[in-house]
């Protein structure tokens, strides 16, 4: 992809963080962005910023719940009728879904992992399909973490499984997607400033019912992020580039360069020298 203009732009959870980022970043550049977001209070609150912004007129917002499929599937066709479909789809929303593994219930995988994985994989499949058909080409990015690739303390387990997985779905889908002249980037960032505190808020009634992560959860909310984090902007900058250099992986910090290299090392160090003779 060579520039953003007047290309079409879909980005779930771009009411707040490094979704909004994203959704300045690619509307500056001339895009039409639609942000959908599970929040009518962050979509009111980003409309604000995108108008006081002068970016008004290119960005549009409607509520989704990226775990509802039938609702993803309305929206994809409401796109391609309204906008001539998509050329480029973020699936940013995630959720912080963080507390002790050994105490998780089933309400705790599934929101983690329903959301964070789960989420990523209805929009490829909602929008993949249209994008393949109209036939412009395009660019997927999907939001991983740096939680996908060292190695996490317990708490986070649910959520470094759901970002290893978009991690390696995103790596192992990218040659079959160049060509049908889409390419693909997988974001990878640590500590952001965004409401990803505020997972609790986030977690549908059906699925408070038996999670073990109440307290934690109810803790992280107070826990904002720092004020020394990277700026959502910025990420949204790195990504806006990341996508026109055609990049793969897009990785924001390089303070966790000596973890990440640990962590592969550990794994090569588990792999015998000789092949198995088959
Ligand atoms: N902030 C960080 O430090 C950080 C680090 C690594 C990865 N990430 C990832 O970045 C992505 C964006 O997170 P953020 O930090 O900007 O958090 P955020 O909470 O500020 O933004 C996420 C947005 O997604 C929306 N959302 C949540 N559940 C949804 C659902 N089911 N359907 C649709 N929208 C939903 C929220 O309303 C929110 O507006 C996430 O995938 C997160 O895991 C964040």
């Amino acid at each position: 992809m060579r520039s953003f203009h007047n290309k079409r732009v879909f980005v779930t959870g771009g009411a707040s963080g490094i979704g909004l980022g994203i959704v300045k970043a690619l509307a500056k550049r001339g895009a039409f962005v639609v942000i959908a977001d599970l929040r009518p209070d962050h979509i009111d609150r980003a409309l604000v910023e995108i108008r006081e912004a002068g970016l008004a007129n290119t960005v549009a917002a409607l509520t989704l719940d990226v775990t509802d499929r039938a609702a993803f599937a309305a929206v994809a066709e409401r796109m391609d009728i309204e906008l001539g479909g998509i050329d480029i789809l973020v699936n940013n929303a995630g959720v912080g879904v963080e507390g002790p593994v050994l105490e998780a219930g089933y309400a705790d995988w599934d929101y983690g992992l329903g959301v964070n994985l789960g989420g990523v994989v209805n929009g490829l499949q909602s929008f993949l399909p249209r994008m393949i058909a109209h036939g412009r080409g395009g660019h997927v990015v999907n939001v991983s973490s740096l939680a996908a690739a060292v190695r996490m303390p317990a708490n986070f387990a649910i959520y470094a499984a759901g970002k290893a997985a978009v991690l390696n779905l995103s790596e192992n889908m990218r040659e079959e997607l160049a060509g049908k002249g889409i390419g693909m980037s997988v974001l990878c960032p640590a500590f952001v400033r965004s409401n990803i505190h505020e997972a609790a808020l986030n977690r549908p009634a059906h699925l408070r019912e038996g999670s073990g992560f109440a307290n934690s959860e109810a803790s992280l909310l107070e826990r904002p992020p720092g004020n020394d984090w990277m700026d959502p902007e910025t990420v949204g900058e790195i990504v806006a580039e990341g996508i026109l250099a055609g990049r793969l992986h897009i990785v924001t910090h390089g303070e966790f360069r000596d973890k990440m290299r640990e962590r592969n090392e550990a794994l090569m160090d588990a792999v015998p020298q000789a092949a198995f003779q088959y």
